[in-house]
């Protein structure tokens, strides 16, 4: 029987022994009436014995009903934890390097414990906006007019389109960037303040327990240590010349001023609260966000966009993503506010970090547009 028909067959039961009580009292005042009067009494002396004895299997028989409900009910929940525990051992997944990483069944989210807070950090993520955008309603006007999604499609779910899934498995790690072992609160952060140009959140907030808890739910079954394949971006391969912001700019007008307008300020969508998201401009990412590093920005739009494109299914060449990338991240965009804190030690600079100084010969220009070959042999020739 399914627990749902318990409130049914417990009403029945409370009915049931009501009625049983009911006239076990009737019986009960009965028999004290005739033991009123001496003389009646005395007549029906064995009647009255048999009344008391009717009323006494009448409430062994209330006993009866509830206790065996009670039982039947402890049973029926404890089979469907059973049960419970058993789907979701079926369900969970097994890692395998070989295999491109997808997102575990959110039957495991849904059954979690922490149910609601896995959700809640799956909400700010893809929505959020409307908890810390213009009328956010945790922190209003507190980031630029991105959602993480933007960057992080389908919720950090997607493969190859900048997903969570190695998040749980590889941090606490040392970052070149700050030169410190960084959290995930921290990692989360480095986004806050630099792809959403805002405010850092209290680490120990609701909000950033909710997204860490998202995060380490989307890393299930993925071993400590482990990178799963299609986690990040794709590795683009570098060109032979310097990637080039005019042919980018044809690349942009044809396949992305439809979607993020020509001046890049993005959209309305349709039918959509929503809008397509700004590319250049005060309310996109700063500079000291990946994606303003080409190679990161490439590797992005190469898998993901136009939007639909897929690792499988690319709608750029590799020259259009590269020469893309050239173009936005030519455009105006709030400055860097971490210069001086980023990149402690000079020579752990990636080969497309557009700021020195370096520990190499190269320029700014050709550490920002490549070409990137010579830059990364001459990186390799230092460490070895
Ligand atoms: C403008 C694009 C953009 C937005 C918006 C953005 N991120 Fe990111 N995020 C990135 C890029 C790019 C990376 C680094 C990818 C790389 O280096 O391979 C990254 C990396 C991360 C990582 C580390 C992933 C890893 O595997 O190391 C986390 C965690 C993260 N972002 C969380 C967030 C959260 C949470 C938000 C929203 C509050 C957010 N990001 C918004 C672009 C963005
Ligand atoms: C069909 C509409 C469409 C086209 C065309 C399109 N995009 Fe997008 N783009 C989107 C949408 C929608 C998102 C946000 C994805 C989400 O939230 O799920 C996005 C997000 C982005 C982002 C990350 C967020 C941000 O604003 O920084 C970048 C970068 C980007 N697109 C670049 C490009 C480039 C470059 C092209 C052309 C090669 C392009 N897009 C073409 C719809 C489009």
């Amino acid at each position: 029987m399914s627990t749902e028909l318990y409130p049914i067959l417990g009403l029945v039961v409370l009915s049931l022994g009501l009625g049983i009580i009911g006239v076990s009292s009737s019986i009960n005042l009965y028999s004290h009436k005739i033991a009123e009067d001496p003389e009646l009494n005395s007549r029906c002396l064995r009647q009255r014995l048999f009344l008391t004895r009717v009323r006494s299997m009448l409430w062994i028989l209330v006993l009866l009903l509830v206790g065996g409900t009670l039982s039947m009910y402890a049973k029926e929940i404890s089979s469907e934890n059973s049960n419970l525990a058993k789907t979701r051992e079926k369900l969970f997944p097994v890692y395998d390097k070989e295999k491109i990483w997808q997102a575990p069944n959110v039957f495991l989210a849904e059954t979690d414990p922490d149910a609601d807070l896995i959700q809640y950090g799956r909400d700010l993520i893809a929505r959020t906006q409307d908890y810390f955008g213009e009328h956010g309603i945790v922190r209003p006007s507190s980031i630029n007019s991105l959602n993480c999604q933007n960057c992080h499609l389908d919720a950090g779910t997607k493969a190859f389109g900048n997903n969570y899934s190695a998040v749980q498995s590889i941090y606490p790690k040392i970052r070149g960037r700050s030169g410190q072992l960084e959290t995930i609160p921290k990692r989360i952060n480095d986004c806050f303040e630099r792809s959403l140009n805002g405010q850092p959140l209290d680490t120990t907030s609701h909000e950033m327990k909710a997204m860490v808890a998202y995060m380490q739910w989307l890393g299930t079954g993925i071993p400590k240590g482990e990178s799963p394949k299609g986690k990040g971006l794709v590795d683009l391969p570098l060109l032979d010349r310097a990637a080039d912001p005019v042919l980018g700019k044809a690349v942009y007008d044809r396949q992305c001023a439809s979607c993020h307008g020509s001046d890049g300020q993005g959209l309305v969508i349709p039918g959509s609260p929503r809008s397509y998201p700004p590319l250049w401009g005060a309310g996109s990412y700063n500079q000291a966000a990946g994606l303003f590093r080409l190679s990161r920005f490439a590797s992005y739009v190469k898998a993901n966009m136009p939007f639909g494109a897929t690792y499988e299914n690319p709608q750029l060449s590799d020259e259009e993503a590269w020469d893309v990338a050239a173009y936005v991240d030519s455009r105006d965009r709030p400055k860097h506010p971490f210069l001086d804190l980023d990149w402690p030690d000079i020579s752990k600079k990636p080969f497309d970090h557009p700021f020195g100084p370096y520990a190499d010969p190269f320029s700014e220009e050709q550490h920002k547009y490549g070409p990137f070959g010579p830059i990364k042999d001459f990186q390799k020739a230092k460490t070895k």
